[in-house]
């Protein structure tokens, strides 16, 4: 069995000995977020159920955490298990003594959870609750889950700061899992004050590891915005549809809070940081993590062929249901509470996204 930090107050200089564990670790948010974790010495084992990941090779690790371990020189434990599966996740709670875990495992997309909502509840929402009951059967009571700005719904004022109403004109059931899962992560810290849990709101992840070796590998045709214009980019699809012109914003499109996947990573490092402290003991915490500044589709399409020298071909078609004129953040109580506060720009963002993509045009599946 691994050990433990018995030490209540973690800071920089005793992370040795922690040990977390990551679901969904071998995602695109996953792979960051370990990386940053692997950087500060913690011990990190990954479960994940590698549906939308390319599937290993030599040592049967997907190979986005074999890249991983190659940028950091250290090694993952892996276990391909689904968070649903109570019995192989008291195995793996068996075998380790978690200081934290970080809780990423999920379905993600808008509209595949429109037309299966059913795998989305069963999946997001029941397969957190098995994971917090095997939790708590072990005594690990610390959780830092991965929300969504999506849990605000159409926003009532801008810039969105955590005091913002959540669960209200919520346009889609994912969306409602990552509400539903705050709810329960809210009563299970109030029926216990053993728990904490931290819940990580993220705005529009974005970009990729400066490295080029690791980032977002949608399967199938992108939905968000960034991964399919770097396709057209490379060359993968040939225009853009720009889905509105027409909403009040200063260019007619949508405007969006555009946050690097580096800086997101280095949100949870903050986060883990603050759950493994004595002082969050008992409580349930949200943040906002996001740039703190919206910019519109073209904006980015701007941005984009300027790093990438690369023309990107944009149809104007009609607005997508569901999306709203205009979303970006206040992260004021991350850079308070966290010591956390995005750094990277629109420009770093596409920059290392188009490194990414250039050197991997399709993705994991490339080389
Ligand atoms: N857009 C296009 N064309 C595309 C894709 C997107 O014009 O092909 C536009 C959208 O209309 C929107 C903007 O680009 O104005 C960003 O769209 P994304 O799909 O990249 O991001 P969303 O803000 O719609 O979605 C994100 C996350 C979801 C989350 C949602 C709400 O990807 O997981 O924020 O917080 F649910």
């Amino acid at each position: 069995m691994a050990e433990s930090s018995t030490q209540e107050n973690v800071g920089e200089d005793n992370v040795a000995s922690v040990v977390v564990l990551v679901t969904g670790g071998c995602g695109y948010v996953g792979t960051h977020t370990v990386v940053r974790l692997l950087e500060q010495n913690v011990q990190v084992v990954v479960v994940d159920n590698v549906a939308w990941t390319t599937e290993g090779t030599e040592d049967s690790k997907p190979k986005s955490l074999q890249r991983v371990e190659e940028l950091t020189g250290k090694a993952v434990a892996f276990h391909n298990i689904d968070i649903s599966n109570g019995d192989a996740l008291e195995k793996i709670f068996d075998s380790y003594r978690f200081d934290c875990v970080i809780h990423l495992a999920a379905l993600k997309s808008v509209g595949d959870s429109c037309r299966l909502p059913l795998d989305y509840y069963r999946n997001n929402v029941a397969g957190t609750v098995t994971l917090l009951e095997v939790m708590k059967s072990h005594q690990v009571k610390k959780l830092v889950f991965s929300s969504s700005a999506t849990v605000y719904g159409e926003p009532q004022y801008l810039p969105i700061n955590e005091e913002h109403v959540t669960g209200q004109k919520v346009t889609n059931p994912y969306g409602r899992t990552k509400y539903f899962i705050e709810e329960i992560l809210r009563d299970l810290c109030t029926s216990d004050p053993e728990w904490s849990a931290i819940c990580l709101r993220y705005f529009n992840p974005v970009g990729a590891h400066p490295s080029g070796r690791i980032g977002e590998d949608p399967a199938g045709v992108p939905c968000n915005l960034m991964p399919y214009v770097a396709q057209v980019a490379v060359g993968r699809r040939p225009k853009l549809a720009v889905y509105g012109n027409d909403y009040p914003t200063p260019d007619g499109t949508g405007i969006r809070d555009y946050i690097h996947i580096m800086d997101l990573a280095e949100g949870h490092w903050a986060a883990t940081k603050k759950i493994l402290q004595n002082g969050s003991k008992g409580s349930w915490l949200a943040y906002n993590l996001g740039l703190g500044r919206g910019y519109s589709v073209l904006d980015v399409v701007k941005c984009f062929e300027s790093v990438s020298g690369r023309s990107i071909a944009v149809d104007f078609v009609c607005r997508r249901d569901g999306d709203v004129a205009s979303s970006y953040s206040d992260c004021s109580l991350a850079s308070s509470q966290l010591d956390w506060k995005a750094s990277r720009t629109l420009t770093d963002m596409c920059t290392d996204m188009w490194r990414w993509q250039s050197i991997n045009p399709n993705g994991y599946q490339s080389n």
